[in-house]
């Protein structure tokens, strides 16, 4: 899709921000009507009623039966009359598919590119590495194992079947048990305490901006130190992510946390071969030692951000006014199109 093209025949000044709802919509949308633009959302006949309560900064509903739709042609050809700019959050990025993401034709704020190498695990850490970041270790085969691993399965799967297992035999037995999938990595378990980062690379503003952090409430394994540790130790840990909590990092942290960003976008810039604009999240587990280990990232806005609809601590800092990620999104696109560069952040 060539996006000067798209953006030749749209009504710049009717600008639309447009996604689907789900994952962190209302944020986005509710930040683009902050900023003055238009707004969309695609919306499955049976969430209608629960988002049409928000109508006070949503202007025009796409309703569809089923997500499947989200990629066909009549909705496209609406997204396009409607001056849209789709901003990818994770569900969309599920629903079209990763792949499918490359050719999608109305023009999305952000890097599809990287969208392709974050559903790919393997890639996902090469990128990582190659940035200089500091990665688990990883096991290349389950007969290498000789330490508390944590076993992931392919696709953006909220921690799904992701299991833990100590030796080659529980590595073996816990991947029959999911029908000997292919598409895993098998990755050192980190210790220490997490910490999800959310930055926003600004190629209008020439700086990368961090927009806040949060926790992942994931259960079973939040759950546990609920218990007493004699029954603690007979449950296996779960990952699947319920929530997130806010939080605040030691100030001399938050300088690895912007190195890391900023290596981050040096690395997509010269393997992916774009480099990432917007919002991204490194997620990571903080050591004993101070030491920051990222175990994946994100190339698009976090659900995390949710937790911030009237701007993060962070945000405050850079903006003195309330900015969530979505509304920084909407500032970006805004900024972009009054000062003709849209080019520049969408692709
Ligand atoms: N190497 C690791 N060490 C410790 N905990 C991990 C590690 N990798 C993942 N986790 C835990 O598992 C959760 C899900 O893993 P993640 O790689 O983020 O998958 P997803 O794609 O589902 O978000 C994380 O939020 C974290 O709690
Ligand atoms: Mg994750």
């Amino acid at each position: 899709m060539e996006v000067a093209k798209v953006l030749s025949e749209y009504d710049l000044s009717k600008l639309a921000v447009a996604t689907a709802g789900s994952h962190s919509a209302l944020q986005i949308l509710h930040g683009a009507k902050k900023e003055g633009l238009r707004t969309v959302l695609i919306v499955k006949k049976d969430r209608y009623e629960f988002y049409r309560t928000f109508s006070h900064f949503i202007d025009s509903f796409i309703i569809v039966e089923s997500w499947g739709e989200v990629a066909q042609r009549e909705v496209v050809e609406e997204l396009l009359a409607l001056n849209s700019v789709v901003v990818p959050h994770g569900s969309f990025v599920e629903y079209v598919g990763a792949e499918r993401m490359l050719r999608y034709p109305v023009p999305i704020f952000g890097s599809r590119k990287i969208l392709m190498w974050e559903s790919d695990q393997r890639k996902k850490m090469e990128l990582l590495r190659s940035a200089g970041i500091r990665v688990p270790k990883e096991f290349s085969s389950p007969d290498e194992v000789d330490r508390l691993v944590i076993v992931k399965l392919g696709g953006a799967k909220g921690g799904r079947g992701y299991f833990l297992a100590r030796t080659p035999e529980e590595v073996k037995r816990g991947l029959e048990r999911l029908g000997s999938p292919e598409n895993y990595i098998i990755q050192e378990y980190v210790v220490g305490v997490p910490a999800y980062y959310h930055l926003f690379n600004s190629p209008i503003y020439g700086r990368l901006e961090i927009t806040g952090m949060d926790i992942r409430y994931e259960s079973n394994v939040d759950g546990l130190r609920r218990l007493p540790p004699e029954y603690a130790k007979e449950i296996s840990p779960t990952f699947t992510v319920v929530g997130n909590i806010p939080m605040v990092l030691r100030e001399s942290l938050l300088i690895k946390v912007f190195e890391y960003g900023r290596s981050f976008v040096r690395a997509t810039e010269e393997l992916v071969g774009e480099e990432i604009v917007g919002p991204f999240c490194l997620e990571s587990i903080i050591t004993e030692e101070g030491e920051i280990v990222v175990f994946e990232f994100s190339g698009r806005i976090v659900a995390g951000t949710n937790v911030y609809v009237h701007g993060s601590p962070y945000s405050w800092l850079y903006w003195d006014e309330p900015m969530s990620a979505g509304r920084r999104i909407a500032r970006e696109i805004r900024k972009a199109r009054d000062r003709g560069r849209l080019e520049e952040v969408l692709r």
